[in-house]
């Protein structure tokens, strides 16, 4: 694959007034979003689920691609039509969740290194032939006491490069997904900290397995204090801090950096994409790729009941609208009111 038609798809998925959308839980995350709604995960409410989803009327206004898991990329919806067909005949690209999950990481005591580069060159054919035209692989980084440690550092950037590498030879964008999370009870600054020396070492590590920067988009974290940190942040202080680490650890040559939610309500992971839209002086497209910030309020609407698609499809489409107009500042909290359905 010619490293045109990658740059070309990296540009696509970080197009103006659109985002992504992260819905690739697998079997075990769906069960346990369904389980907190009292929807039983058997694999019928899975795919009618899915099926609202990609039925929304003008999904494509707002998102440049959406992230699957492996069975729906290959599944299919309650017509026989493929849902990866589905979404390309809105004009939006299939991505799908490459990785092998996170596991503790040896001699590291709770932090984590992600898994599947064995074989991951033949499923990523098998996926780029079933129509995904970009991939996801997340790190799961722990800020805390002596965390992150040097190894898992580098463990997961060295993942992260393989699989990068790995994608592009397949002719499948990566989002590389290093994700400083919000668990723990840090403070923002050990957050930049944290997040600079991971983006540090993922771009060496990029670097040196010779991956195309310019054909990647950056799937990451906002810099945040810890969810249990008694200090939180406003939207300004959070776009400041995540802009000015950003703008020190990851190349110009990166396309687009997009977000993702991790942990944060839908109402502040929008203003914070917002705030850092209005300001200037950085050389990416900035967007989201959220999974539970678009998607709880659609569960919540949906409750597995056949009869609440409709106000689920405008939950989705009102999520995705805020969003697509945070990722040009163009958002306001009077909006979320007046253009709610
Ligand atoms: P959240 O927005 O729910 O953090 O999910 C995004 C994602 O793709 C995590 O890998």
């Amino acid at each position: 694959m010619s490293n045109q038609t990658l740059e070309v798809t990296a540009q696509a998925l970080v197009a103006k007034e659109k985002g992504i959308l992260a819905s690739d839980e697998g079997p075990d995350v769906l069960a346990d979003r369904f389980s907190r709604i009292g929807v039983d995960p058997n694999p019928d409410n899975g795919t009618a689920y899915r099926e609202i989803l990609f039925t929304t009327p003008n999904l494509e206004r707002h998102l440049s691609g959406v992230i699957l898991y492996d069975d729906m990329l290959r599944g299919s919806a309650s017509d026989g039509r493929r849902f990866v067909d589905m979404l390309a005949d809105k004009g939006i690209i299939a991505g799908i969740n490459a990785d092998g999950g996170f596991h503790a990481l040896a001699g590291c005591p709770d932090e984590f290194v992600t898994e599947g580069l064995d074989g991951l060159r033949a499923r990523l054919a098998a996926w780029a032939e079933l129509g995904a035209r970009f991939t996801k692989w997340r790190a799961a980084i722990r800020v805390g006491p002596g965390m992150p440690s040097r190894a898992a550092i580098d463990a997961n950037a060295h993942a992260l490069a393989r699989y990068a590498a790995l994608s592009q030879e397949a002719g499948l964008v990566p989002a590389v997904e290093p994700d400083v999370m919000m668990t723990g009870d840090h403070d923002i600054g050990q957050c930049a900290a944290a997040s600079e020396a991971v983006w540090h070492a993922t771009y060496r590590e990029l670097r040196r397995q010779r991956v195309n920067i310019e054909g990647t988009i950056l799937k990451t974290n906002m810099v945040l204090p810890g969810d249990d940190c008694p200090v939180q942040a406003g939207a300004e202080e959070v776009a400041e801090v995540t802009i000015a680490s950003l703008r020190r650890a990851v190349p110009a040559a990166v396309p687009g950096i997009a977000f993702l939610s991790g942990g944060q309500s839908d109402l502040a992971a929008t203003q914070h994409l917002n705030a850092m839209n209005r300001r200037t002086g950085h050389p990416w497209e900035l967007t989201f790729c959220y999974g539970r910030a678009i998607l709880e309020p659609v569960l919540t609407a949906w409750h597995g009941n056949a009869a609440n698609a409709a106000p689920a499809q405008a939950a989705l489409r009102h999520r995705t609208e805020m969003n697509g107009l945070a990722r040009t500042g163009q958002y306001a909290a009077d909006l979320e009111q007046q253009r709610a359905a």
